[in-house]
């Protein structure tokens, strides 16, 4: 018997404004936008599922979040447990720590960014050995052209972390993170004590600074065969649907939760 409360958890951040996608998002969720032949989300859903999480939280805006129930339903039908939970306002990505407190509990948890696809051979393994060793965070980081559009780490010559920034006018590296995280129990009380910056929200990179200055942030880069799509905007919508059409007609279906839970043995 299959036991999801005993694996491990993920939570699927699918909120937002999405305001780069508008007016595509003035009533649609933009998790839910299609990418190639599926909703957005399941791409992110499917990844955490390879990983071996079976207990899922989702948050998202309370007019949104019937959709993804609809959708998405308990999980049961893909071996599965999904929880729902609201944000009220897109107050940053650490609110997710707060609001997701109890389901937390005192366990490792791994975040997700619902409009961040992942494909590739092993990247979901990473996720699940970042999530099973016994404390700190790990950042999920790989080369870009455009820096400044991301929260970026500086690495010296040893891979140690010189700084961390979010969405740098003159980035210091061309290392971006990317929205897949891995956090230890301390995350909830971390988030806790995060400010808002400027731009009105808490800051991923101000709780990575929490982990680092505890000397408890690791960095992986994603692996040559990990391909990685951030898809807010829509040029990166329509290259993500391009890249997962083609991928499919060359090696089959993926982000099918269906077939993931097939594959588990879970369904
Ligand atoms: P972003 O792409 O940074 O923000 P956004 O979705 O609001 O889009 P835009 O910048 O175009 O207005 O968010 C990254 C992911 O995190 C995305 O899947 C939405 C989600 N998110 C939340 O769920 N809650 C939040 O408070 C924020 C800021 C983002």
């Amino acid at each position: 018997m299959h036991n999801p409360a005993k694996t491990l958890k993920g939570i699927l951040l699918a909120g937002g404004t999405g305001s780069r996608l508008a007016p595509m998002t003035n009533v649609v969720s933009k998790q839910l936008l299609p990418v190639y032949d599926k909703p957005m989300i399941y791409y992110p859903l499917v990844t955490l599922m390879q990983a071996d999480v079976r207990n899922i939280l989702l948050i998202s805006t309370q007019i949104h979040l019937s959709n993804y129930q609809r959708l998405l339903g308990t999980g049961k039908q893909w071996g599965i447990q999904i929880d729902y939970a609201e944000q009220q306002s897109p107050n940053g990505l650490p609110h997710a720590f707060t609001i997701g407190a109890d389901f937390i509990k005192n366990e490792s948890i791994i975040l997700l960014l619902g409009d961040n696809i992942f494909f590739g051979d092993n990247f979901a393994h990473h996720l699940a050995q970042a999530a099973a060793s016994s404390s700190g965070a790990t950042i999920f980081v790989t080369h870009h052209n455009q820096p400044s559009e991301y929260g970026v780490v500086e690495l010296g010559p040893g891979k140690d972390i010189l700084s961390l920034e979010e969405k740098p006018a003159c980035p210091k590296s061309n290392n971006v993170i990317t929205g897949a995280y891995v956090f230890d129990s301390q995350v909830t009380e971390y988030a806790k004590t995060l400010q808002s910056s400027e731009r009105g929200e808490t800051e991923m990179v101000d709780l990575l600074r929490c982990y680092h200055k505890q000397k408890e942030l690791f960095v992986k880069f994603l692996d040559k065969g990990t391909t990685w799509y951030d898809t807010g905007t829509p040029q990166m919508l329509l290259e993500a649907s391009l890249a997962i059409a083609e991928v499919q007609s060359a090696r089959g279906r993926i982000g099918c939760p269906e077939y993931t839970a097939k594959s588990k043995g879970w369904i």
